[in-house]
């Protein structure tokens, strides 16, 4: 039995950690921390038990030895200091993605968590995903021949979250789309080709239509409603170019754009004897020339519920400190491309590692 904590009771907290520590019979909830107690005390009486402490301080919990876990939920700009705050405490962690708002702070939490002996985990849900995992095993079987580029696809028409929120301020998530979501198809890529090395990098990113915020128009906002009162300083829009040691990658994400999105969050792998279309958060097609025909198929692949898989993992690796997939050392990759993207487009031309 894990004793766990979770800091920031908000969406993720109460979709993906609190649900599973609850149907996990090795983790036992010890605390709910928030800083809006509400929240804490909604998580609490939602997932724990009557022995589970609901705080608005998480240094109140850092004290308790008895605690070994702790899921970081909190807004991106808390990830590096929280963690860190945590892994010196003696606890393992999973901090949810991004790593950080920045690749140097991702850097220096993986630095950390390596000098003082602790696991810390990043929340890339997907490299627990079945279908995911399954394109994974075909790449690395050869299946697909050479793997020489995948295109990835992460666009919506009307989807900017939290208008002036913490999602839309620079300084609390560090960017816009590319940071939110295009981080789990980037790291997704990262770990079903293998990449180890990022060469050079050219992205270019977009703010137009999500200011001025009172213009901006959508029929409904997840993790609002709009703050006309706060900020927008982040990007709607990304594209880019990324030469890894593998394949080339490229993306084009948008959180809003001016044309409808049907059928446009997908990943594309492209190989010399096949190629693999996945759906993001679905299956796959995988489709090329065989024997002089050509060849379509949807393959089966095992369906599971990811979230529960990712947090039994670090269940398992906070007893035995193993460092998996899911170690902030295999993830840093994903955090430096981001990075040399936003810096790309600050600098406006390609950036070279
Ligand atoms: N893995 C995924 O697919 C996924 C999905 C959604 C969100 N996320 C990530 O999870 C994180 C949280 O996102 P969310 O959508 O749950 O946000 P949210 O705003 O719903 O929840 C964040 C919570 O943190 C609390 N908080 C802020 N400062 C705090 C502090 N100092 N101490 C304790 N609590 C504090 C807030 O009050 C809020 O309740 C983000 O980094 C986001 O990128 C990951």
């Amino acid at each position: 039995m894990t004793r766990v904590a979770i800091i920031g009771c908000g969406t993720i907290a109460n979709s993906a950690h609190g649900p599973s520590y609850q149907k996990n019979p090795n983790a036992q909830l010890a605390y709910c921390v928030d800083i809006l107690p509400e929240r804490a005390k909604a998580l609490k009486e939602r997932f724990g038990t009557e022995e589970t402490v609901a705080l608005t301080d998480y240094h109140d919990m850092l004290s308790d030895p008895s605690v070994e876990a702790v899921s970081v939920c909190v807004p991106n700009y808390l990830h590096a200091p929280i963690s860190i705050d945590c892994l010196r405490a003696g606890k393992q962690v999973l901090c949810e993605k991004p790593a950080s708002v920045s690749y140097a702070l991702a850097e220096q939490m993986a630095k950390e968590a390596e000098s003082l002996g602790r696991v810390l985990n990043i929340g890339v849900v997907n490299r627990f995903n079945g279908a995911v995992n399954e394109v994974k095993r075909r790449i690395e079987s050869g299946e697909l021949g050479e793997v020489y580029h995948v295109y990835c696809s992460f666009r919506a028409y009307r989807s900017i979250p939290g208008l002036g929120g913490p999602f839309t301020t620079k300084d609390m998530a560090g960017g816009g789309v590319l940071i939110d979501w295009g981080v789990h198809y980037l790291d997704l890529i990262n770990y079903c080709i293998g990449a180890k090395r990022v060469l050079s990098v050219s992205g270019q990113t977009y703010s137009k239509l999500g200011s001025p915020m009172r213009e901006y128009v959508y029929e409904d906002m997840w993790a609002g409603p709009p703050d006309f009162e706060g900020v927008y300083d982040v990007e709607e829009f990304v594209t880019g170019l990324i030469r890894t040691d593998k394949a080339t990658i490229s993306l084009n994400g948008a959180w809003a754009q001016n044309v409808p999105d049907d059928d446009s969050r997908f990943i594309e792998f492209l190989g010399t004897k096949a190629g693999i279309r996945l759906t993001y958060g679905g299956g796959f097609t995988i489709s090329g020339a065989k024997d002089g025909k050509l060849f379509r198929q949807t393959p089966d692949y095992p369906k599971n519920d990811m979230f529960y898989d990712e947090l039994d993992a670090f269940l398992a690796c906070a007893k035995t400190g193993e460092r998996i997939r899911s170690n902030a050392s295999e993830v840093l990759i994903t955090a430096q491309m981001m990075q040399a993207l936003y810096d790309s487009s600050a600098l406006g031309r390609e950036i070279r590692l």
